[in-house]
């Protein structure tokens, strides 16, 4: 096969524009280490020792989303050489592969050798740790095995770039750095675990190249289609959100669970937020002028966007359980989030939607291009009325529940304008 004699500089990003795929190829070759060569000894007696049971059961469960996580992308990645357009570009992927297959053996040893869990195989490391992983967990590595397979099926480069976005952008730019982050600090201010210190140094260097490939083939393909690779990062972020949020939410909400380490989930979440916004800039995105439909409210502070998320799960308007609270404030945020996610050029302007609640204060959406609106109480005119239990509409929000069920079952029971009813798949994406 031809190899192009360079790849093309990016000019959608200044970021970008000094990254070279051979350059990281080289990266590489100069970075390798041993996942099967760390010594830990020392960990071994810092584990019983020196890390209190809070810390054993808190690093325990944290390491293995990660060690999980990064099988998961180990095997989900051969899809991508396949669909890349530039040799170089599938070198540099191959050369990832093997990273992140190291990076599991790096956990699976850690498993096996310092907490004493499974039979010294991958499958049976894998086995003795499954049942720590978070609803949020499986949902994005369940959602990067399909894109995977859908990506082996269809090599076009929106495809592509939607499973890069997925792996490179979220995956390893929002969900694993940060945390690898705090745990590179928080075992270093400690002194403990200095083997486990050790990969996990490597594993973030190595996590680096892979994220900086990314976000360079991304910015490639925007400074030559700005539209698809908006489209195609705008569906996965929309996709995976709620997931996202979940992903590292400890049992129970317990914070302890990070507070033993010397820091917060808010703080994690908080640094996920940002990484996602510079990566995002990085390829060249206006986010300041991305249009209504964007699922990250980026006109909101940083702060505020991190920890929405987490309001919603804890009250369980996202997320596998059920009931929902009733936190004023999430409700809102739940409201917030549909204004945002409404499309108004699919209905006459002015339309109003109203939730008529059995159980609950009502609300309302009023459509209006530039200037949808949200509001609790009752409307002076409603074009649709969505007649039912608060708990129902929060399970469709939540997509714990099926609406033609609900229909069928009369606990959906819409008044009004039924081809608006009919339209509100349109309107909400
Ligand atoms: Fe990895
Ligand atoms: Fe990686």
């Amino acid at each position: 096969m031809a190899t192009p004699a360079s790849a093309p500089r990016s000019h959608g990003s200044s970021v970008t524009a000094d990254i070279d795929y051979a350059d990281l190829y080289q990266r590489w070759e100069r970075g390798n280490w041993q996942a099967t060569a760390i010594d830990f000894t020392q960990d071994r007696i810092d584990w019983r020792e020196k890390l209190t049971e809070e810390q054993r059961r808190s690093a325990l469960w944290f390491y293995t989303l990660f060690f999980h996580g990064e099988d998961a992308v180990t095997n989900g990645l051969s899809p991508y050489i396949e669909a890349a357009p530039l040799e170089e570009q599938k070198y540099f992927i191959a050369t990832q592969q093997v990273d992140e297959a190291r990076h599991a053996v790096f956990f699976k040893r850690f498993m096996d050798e310092v907490v004493g869990l499974g039979d010294g195989t991958m499958a049976g490391g894998m086995d003795a740790t499954e049942g720590l992983l978070t609803w949020g967990h499986r949902k994005v590595f369940g959602y990067l095995e399909e894109v995977a397979h859908q990506l082996h099926h269809d090599h076009s480069t929106e495809m592509l770039c939607r499973a890069i976005t997925l792996y490179h952008v979220i995956i390893e730019g929002t969900l694993a750095q940060p945390g690898q982050h705090f745990m590179e600090t928080y075992l270093e201010q400690m002194d403990v675990l200095p083997g486990f210190r050790q990969g996990i140094r490597n594993v973030a260097l190595d996590e680096q190249r892979h994220i900086a490939f990314g976000v360079k083939l991304l910015a490639d393909e925007y400074a030559k289609d700005p539209e698809l690779v908006t489209r195609a990062v705008t569906d996965v972020i929309r996709t995976v959100g709620p997931w996202t949020t979940g992903l590292a939410a400890p049992p129970n909400w317990d914070d302890s669970y990070f507070t033993c380490f010397g820091f917060t989930h808010d703080e994690l979440a908080l640094e996920g937020t940002r990484s996602l916004e510079f990566r995002l800039r990085a390829i060249g995105l206006d986010l300041d002028d991305l249009g209504r439909r964007f699922p990250l409210p980026m006109d909101l502070p940083l702060e505020e966007r991190a920890l929405r998320g987490r309001k919603m799960l804890e009250a369980n308007l996202i997320g596998p359980d059920r009931p929902a609270v009733r936190d004023p404030e999430a409700v809102g945020i739940m409201f917030d989030a549909i204004r945002r996610q409404a499309d108004p050029s699919a209905v006459r302007p002015g339309t109003v939607i109203q939730w008529d609640f059995t159980d609950a204060e009502p609300w309302y959406l009023t459509l209006m291009n530039g200037h949808t609106s949200v509001a609790q109480g009752r409307p002076p005119h409603a074009d649709l009325r969505l007649e039912m239990a608060f708990d129902d509409w929060v399970d469709l929000f939540a997509e714990r529940a099926d609406a033609r069920r609900l229909l069928l079952r009369r606990r959906l029971r819409p008044r009004g304008d039924l081809r608006l009813f009919l339209r509100l798949p349109k309107i909400f994406g």
